[in-house]
């Protein structure tokens, strides 16, 4: 068993989770090592985020010469540490909070499984503050714990000295990524980077979806690399880069001047599905995307119709609406499907308290009060406290999360929703780009919408996909205002037809219909060597 096994073992899930202990696979750490020892001239090293040191312990092995820094805040596993290396008088661990340490120090290595901590679970303004000042950047509240130890190691790099850095791929794509990404183009140190997307569980922890990033202080004009990796001899694929670097080229390559910060680098490593499609718009043009109502306390809000009874809220008082995501198991959300749900005393209405003509629902603000619920984050800045969010119910769904693909749903019980969906709203921008519902409708249930759609997502760990409005907002779908009005009238006969047999196959069919009006077709001109899109 490794000191990382034991160490798990005995130290309480909650005590790890709390520091984000998350520990390196051997493989992972001989690449990010072998990375570091490729500068010849590599004396000092420092690891921000020692945990147990692995890191460490592989890099004495291949260059037992080197001093080593570590910085860990958790007093409990730093301890275990320093039993471990307390023969290695080049090893020097220091319990303490590395975004407020040692800024003074410059290495020649950085190496680094920084921890995942969102911006509410850290004292997000007081580091950012700090980096802002050091670094004369302005980073925002949202970023991830995780790109401040990457910052701040880039900034403590020696001249020639290599950094190199294993973490979510979630910044890549995110908004709060895009500083990050533009620091990194400033400093030009970024050399590979490694986007991991195993199919399979490969090591025994949940590494699935993460990024490994190559970085050197250099100043070569090389370009910057990017390679996919979806399996072990990916990871092969990756130890020749890192031993041929810098004659040697990713699986992409650019320019440094050619990646733009602002845009999401799925781009650049994945082929994207709108590509392949001529005609397309932003998704704006036809709808507006919205998020759902946010209560601010939906244990308070949210009502079921026995919870109702019991306090006697008269129906006037409580708003038609989608709780759970759960709830909704079809692509047409009807009447019927929103009866059954009262029937089954699902969570089916909010709490509206604005026009109250009634003791019980007096009573329920009271208690609201007594509770506490009015000085809730949401709560405390609406006037009054228990306002809901004007939404009107939409007349398409779409989910947030996703495993299997974006689910949008029709919703014609005309109930509001809560924030497992997002509103889609279709908008009337001009006369030519007007379609109906039904049309685009027909439209977001094919799986070439999805694939386009699916351009824009957001990846988080364990396969979960997520779009936040504007992802779906900014999104492209076909124009479908071009349609001839045959083409159209053919697809909606088939929707009517599928929506009365819930048959998928009359998607499949408008589907292929859509593809070959839209798809991109190439020709070979007349040497048959160059290929336009006709
Ligand atoms: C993801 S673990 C990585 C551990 C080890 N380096 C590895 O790769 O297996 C992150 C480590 O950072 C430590 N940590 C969390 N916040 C820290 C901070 N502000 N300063 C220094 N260390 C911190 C945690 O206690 C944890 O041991």
């Amino acid at each position: 068993m490794n000191l990382e096994e034991s160490y798990s073992r005995k130290t309480n899930l909650t005590h790890r989770k709390k520091f984000a202990q998350f520990f390196t696979p051997q493989p992972i750490a001989d690449v990010l090592s072998d990375w570091l020892l490729g500068n010849d001239h590599c004396k000092t090293i420092l690891e921000p985020a020692f945990g147990l040191g692995i890191f460490s312990r592989t890099l004495l092995n291949k260059k037992p010469t080197i001093s080593i820094q570590g910085y860990d805040i958790d007093a409990v596993i730093l301890e275990e540490a320093k039993t471990y290396f307390k023969d290695f008088d080049n090893v020097s661990l220091k319990v303490d909070d590395f975004m407020f340490n040692d800024w003074e120090s410059r290495y020649d290595g950085i190496i680094c499984n920084p921890p995942y901590l969102k911006f509410h679970d850290y004292d997000n303004k007081l580091i950012i503050n700090e980096v802002n000042r050091k670094l004369n950047f302005e980073f925002n509240g949202f970023t991830n714990l995780y790109t401040l130890f990457l910052l701040k190691s880039i900034f403590q790099l020696n001249k020639n000295g290599r950094a190199a850095f294993i973490i979510p791929s979630e910044f890549l794509n995110s908004d709060y990524g895009k500083l990050v990404k533009k620091y990194l183009l400033k400093t030009n140190t970024l050399k590979h980077l490694f986007v991991i997307d195993f199919k399979e569980n490969v090591f025994d922890d949940a590494l699935t979806t993460a990024s490994i990033l190559l970085l050197a202080n250099d100043q070569s004009e090389s370009n910057i690399n990017i390679s996919t990796v979806e399996s072990k001899t990916d990871l092969e694929r990756i130890k020749k880069y890192v031993h041929l670097y810098p004659n040697t080229e990713g699986e992409f390559s650019y320019p440094p001047a050619e990646l733009d910060p602002n845009l999401k680098w799925r781009k650049y490593y994945k082929p994207q599905h709108s590509a392949s499609y001529k005609n397309l718009v932003p998704f704006s043009t036809f709808a507006k995307v919205v998020r759902g109502i946010a209560t601010g306390a939906n244990e308070y809000f949210t009502f079921n119709a026995s919870k109702a009874k019991e306090l006697s809220i008269p129906e006037s008082n409580l708003l038609p609406c989608i709780c759970k995501a759960k709830d909704i198991k079809n692509n047409f959300f009807t009447n019927q499907d929103f009866e059954a749900l009262i029937q089954k005393d699902e969570l089916t209405y909010l709490f509206n308290g604005q026009i109250s003509q009634s003791d019980a629902v007096d009573k329920y603000i009271k208690k609201g009060e007594e509770e506490g619920v009015n000085e809730k984050f949401l709560t405390k800045s609406r006037k009054p406290w228990y306002a809901l969010e004007k939404r009107p119910p939409s007349p398409i769904w779409v989910s947030v999360f996703n495993r299997n693909g974006i689910k949008f749903i029709r919703n014609e019980a005309k109930v509001s929703n809560l924030t497992t969906f997002h509103c889609v709203y279709p908008v009337c921008s001009d006369l030519f780009s007007t379609i109906s519902i039904d049309l685009l409708f027909a439209y977001l249930l094919t799986d070439v919408a999805k694939e386009i759609f699916s351009d824009n997502r957001r990846e988080y760990g364990n396969g979960l996909k997520k779009f936040e409005p504007n992802d779906l907002n900014k999104s492209q779908v076909l124009d479908l205002s071009i349609l001839s009005k045959s083409k159209i009238t053919e697809i909606l006969e088939l929707y009517l037809k599928f929506k009365s047999s819930t048959d998928k196959r009359f998607i499949t069919q408008i589907d292929s219909i859509l593809r070959n009006e839209f798809k991109i077709t190439l020709k070979h001109d007349d040497l048959g060597l160059a290929k336009t899109a006709v």
